[in-house]
């Protein structure tokens, strides 16, 4: 699902897209990401304030997550995930495990994988694939201004 806006009030400028982390079908082969966890690898509990749904955060670039793939994409103490299914649809999940509130920090063969418990999810979905995690990722919101990402 896309948005154009296109000089609605408080709008950004044209060719500010927003997409939204919903409705969205069908696994790519999705590819390795960025890391957004903790240096010790085992993942890091999120603050719930900064899930998704909150005031848009800068956070990388569209070109960090490739068409048809994924990435985990920091942004301030959490993260997202950031799919591409097509060239320039973008879709995005929180990173946060709905299990115990784990960062996400992997995604690999189209899974977006908690360190903590091993839940996985799919990209694109953000639907659980695997436990103890019983429930999918949080929808989230992308927008993308001249390549920019923001993130809520
Ligand atoms: Fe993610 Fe347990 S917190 S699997």
């Amino acid at each position: 699902m896309v948005e154009h806006n296109s000089g609605a009030p408080g709008a950004a400028s044209v060719g500010r897209r927003t997409v939204l982390g919903v409705g969205v079908t069908g696994a790519a082969g999705l590819v390795l990401a960025a890391c957004g966890g903790s240096s010790d690898g085992a993942g890091a509990a999120a603050s719930s304030s900064s899930a998704a749904g909150g005031t848009p955060q800068p956070g990388g670039s569209s070109s960090q997550v490739p068409v048809g793939g994924a990435a985990i994409i920091p942004v301030g103490d959490t993260a997202y995930v950031v799919a591409q299914p097509t060239a320039d649809e973008f879709v995005a999940h929180s990173a946060v495990c709905p299990h115990q509130g784990c960062l996400c920090n992997e995604v690999a063969a189209g899974k977006v994988i908690c360190p903590c418990h091993g839940s996985e999810f799919d990209a694109e979905t953000g639907a659980v694939e695997k436990g103890p995690a019983t429930k999918g990722l949080a929808p989230a919101t992308v927008t993308v201004t001249g390549g920019a990402l923001e993130l809520s």
